[in-house]
């Protein structure tokens, strides 16, 4: 029976509309990179997806929701190297596993991490950030959208490496957290490049460096780390789309063929490099590479944030 039932079912799919979770507040990078993606799959797939934002514990409380689903294909989560990597060494009790309890999809983005301060911050490079930060270390503050999450992960590395531990004030999200970069209530962030792009082109913050070998061609006058004099800080995040464990072999195909499509049209691609991400080439697309790419991230972290905790 079941030899019958599956292709019916693969070839029927989707009947109805698609869940996204996307486990931050609405505005940061994980949400912005899900609605460029989203809205091309959305058409490939002929059913609407709808975002659903669930906040809370950097990411974790939603990416526990989207492992509980059903394993139907109609929830899904587009999660990041925080949610699926650096949050296992972070979180002792963890109600899932990111490699067994989920069923990579695609990798949608690779996201440069910056260095990025209030405008009015004193330090006017990264070399007077590095001295400014160790002296007042008291005094100055680190926004982050939680525990585990991408900038909270990224700027414990930049911690580490300058030997400093300031305080971190928790958002839901780098969206709400860069409107308070914005507004000068928080000194400094370690955030994806998608969400500092239209705030440094604006003038309304500061970016001190870019944590990447080369330099990114949507913020060409943005030095890199090694060429402000902090090599040692490299950090990229990925943002990618998950099922639930168990989700059917031809719904996983269906799902990685409409982003790949998205990934290829050529209005998400320029959006999506205008906003400095890096878009996965072949090898890196199916669920397969990102399935060594959640494996090859948590042995990466585990390391790096274990003695933390
Ligand atoms: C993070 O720091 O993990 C992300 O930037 C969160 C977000 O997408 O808002």
């Amino acid at each position: 029976l079941c030899a019958f039932v599956a292709p019916a079912e693969a070839q029927t799919y989707p009947t109805r509309s698609i869940t996204m979770i996307v486990p931050f507040a609405a505005g940061g990078p994980t949400d912005v990179i899900s609605r460029i993606v989203t809205a091309h799959m959305a058409q490939t797939l002929g059913q609407s997806i709808i975002i659903e934002n669930v906040v809370g514990a950097g990411g974790t409380t939603a990416t526990t929701r989207a492992a509980r689903a059903a394993n139907d294909g109609y929830t899904l989560i587009t999660g990041h190297m925080g949610t699926h990597a650096a949050s296992v060494p972070l979180y002792p009790k963890l109600a899932y596993h990111p490699e067994k309890d989920f069923e990579p999809i695609a990798l949608l983005a690779g996201t440069p991490i910056l260095i990025l301060a209030r405008k009015d911050f004193p330090p006017k490079d990264l070399k007077e950030f590095v001295t400014y930060v160790k002296a007042n270390v008291e005094k100055v503050n680190a926004a982050h959208a939680g525990v585990g999450s991408v900038s909270h992960v990224s700027c414990e590395l930049l911690h580490s490496i300058l030997g400093i531990k300031p305080v971190g004030v928790p958002f839901n999200g780098t969206g709400p957290a860069m409107n308070a970069l914005v507004a000068g209530q928080v000194d400094y962030m370690c955030d994806q490049i998608v969400n500092a792009v239209p705030q440094i082109n604006a003038g309304t913050i500061k970016a001190y460096a870019i944590a990447t070998p080369e330099r990114n061609p949507s913020l060409p006058n943005v030095p890199t780390t090694a060429e402000a004099g902090l090599p040692a800080f490299q950090a990229q995040a990925w943002n990618a789309i998950f099922a639930p464990k168990g989700t059917s072999p031809a719904i996983i195909a269906s799902l990685n063929a409409a982003a790949i499509k998205a990934l290829d049209d050529e209005t998400v691609k320029k959006r999506l490099l205008e906003l400095g991400s890096v878009i996965p080439g072949a090898k890196d697309r199916t669920p397969e590479a990102l399935a060594t790419l959640v494996k090859n991230e948590i042995a990466k972290w585990t390391p790096v944030l274990k003695p933390a905790t």
